[in-house]
């Protein structure tokens, strides 16, 4: 039998090798649900303007649920002849109402309704994505309650920088999610358009109300023009965009927990349910979740050089290379959704090795830049006292001590008008914490008001 999209004007049938290139059916079988949803607007607009009769309506809506169902449960046997998800709902359609169902694809051509049926499945998935990231940032929140007053060293350029408490650490995790989500409700504003009626390039000489079928589905507004509308995956491409830096920040924490997690940090405790162990050194618990999620970045970020390549160079308006949209963009939904899902229990369990992490506070000298600021706060100009504490850490380096150990003759060495006793109170980790009081800084009182904000935001 011949395909629905092959009309009197050919004479036979498609070249088989044809229908092996040309089918999407093997992908685009997850669309059933949109677009069953989309046809069944359509057909009760098609009756509102009285282009179909309520009982035509009648019939096409509760055979295509009948359809969906049959779907849902495999009784629908998918073939390449049929090429797509489209033709096999049609074709279904069909075969059980005869000429009812051959109204259906009044108006409307494969070109909006992919259109329709890619944005509402991108749309749920920015909301699937968008309620993951809210978990994720609860979790990391309630680790900013379960770590409170742990202080952790930070890190510039890989090196022991400042103290800062865990949960300053974690609320720098809640700050970036924040950004992917508000970047997700930008993109969704834009997704949330509707193409159908847009026809096939030029529109329709049918009275439809595209009003109407953009209502039905939930859409903000109807896309005004029907060339744009056909070819327009812009909005494919923003959303792996926005995934693709979804997969980066969770990339870069993988990384830096599974660093954290290594011995030679001995900073985090993965939970062991989510770690695998080596087939012939059986000491080993790793971190593959991590790595995994670090590693499947690589895909989400390739599935947007993709769309980029696919599009690049098309002249308007659609073009069957728009069929490739599709793989990259589902496995970069399907890619991001998976990671997310582990690393909220990821979060949730693992367990900062406070023992290990305190009894290291005191090398690398995490309490100079407090020193050097007390300095500042007598007086000192920024680059003297720079230099300063620059020379002290030397002396300290040198004798194998932390700055508090240094004898007060060692102050003096380096300025005769130094005080050790009195520079010693500004020395040590709590003590450097404490001092922190600029917006955005680590000090306990801000970290506290941040995290009960979130809490109410959250
Ligand atoms: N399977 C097609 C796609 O994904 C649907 C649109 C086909 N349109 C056409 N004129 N052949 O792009």
């Amino acid at each position: 039998m011949s395909s629905l999209s092959r009309s009197g004007v050919f004479s036979g049938d498609m070249d088989q090798a044809l229908a092996r290139f040309s089918e999407s059916i093997s992908f685009d079988h997850r669309l059933f649900k949109q677009d069953i949803r989309g046809s069944i607007a359509h057909a009760r607009m098609l009756a509102q303007q009285r282009i179909i009769t309520d009982e035509e309506f009648s019939l096409i809506e509760s055979e295509l649920l009948k359809i969906q169902d049959k779907i849902e449960r495999n009784e629908i046997t998918f073939r390449i002849e049929l090429e797509d998800i489209h033709m096999h709902i049609e074709q279904a359609l069909i075969d059980a109402l005869g000429d009812v169902g051959r109204k259906l694809h009044t108006a409307r051509s494969r070109n909006d309704q992919i259109a329709t049926d890619l944005r509402l499945w991108v749309r749920d998935g920015l909301d699937m994505i968008d309620k993951l990231l809210a978990d994720l940032q609860r979790a990391f929140l309630s680790r900013c309650e379960q770590d409170a007053g742990v202080i952790l060293p930070a890190y510039t350029h890989m090196q022991r920088a400042q103290p800062v408490l865990a949960a300053h650490y974690w609320l720098a995790y809640i700050e970036k999610l924040q950004r992917d989500r508000s970047r997700i409700a930008d993109c969704r504003r834009r997704v949330n358009i509707c193409p159908l009626g847009g026809a096939a390039v030029a529109g329709t000489s049918m009275p439809i109300d595209r009003q109407m079928t953009a209502e039905l589905l939930g859409f903000e507004a109807v896309a005004a023009n029907s060339i744009d509308i056909s070819s327009d995956r812009d909005f494919a491409v923003e959303s792996v965009f926005v995934l693709s830096l979804i997969a980066t920040h969770l990339s870069g924490w993988a990384e830096e927990w599974i660093l954290w997690s290594t011995t030679e940090f001995g900073f985090i405790k993965l939970p062991q349910a989510f770690c695998t162990g080596s087939s012939i050194m059986p000491q080993k618990v790793n971190p593959d979740t991590l790595e995994l999620t670090r590693g499947k970045s690589a895909r989400v970020i390739g599935n947007l050089q993709t769309l980029l390549t696919l599009i690049k160079g098309l002249p308007l308006a659609y073009n069957r290379d728009l069929q490739e949209d599709k793989p990259p963009l589902f496995d970069a939904f399907d890619t991001v959704i998976a990671c997310l899902e582990l690393a909220v229990p990821i979060v949730q369990g693992s367990v900062l090795q406070t023992e290990s992490i305190s009894r290291r506070l005191d090398q690398g000298y995490l309490d100079a830049t407090a020193l050097m600021e007390a300095m500042m706060l007598r007086g000192l100009p920024q680059r003297t006292a720079h230099h300063k504490v620059g020379a002290l850490v030397a002396i300290a380096k040198e004798q194998k001590k932390s700055l508090v150990e240094l004898s007060n003759e060692d102050f003096q060495k380096v300025d005769p008008s130094f005080d050790g006793d009195l520079l010693r109170k500004n020395l040590g980790i709590q003590g450097a914490v404490a001092s922190y009081r600029s917006y955005g800084s680590s000090g306990p009182e801000h970290v506290a008001q941040q995290v009960s904000a979130w809490k109410k935001k959250l």
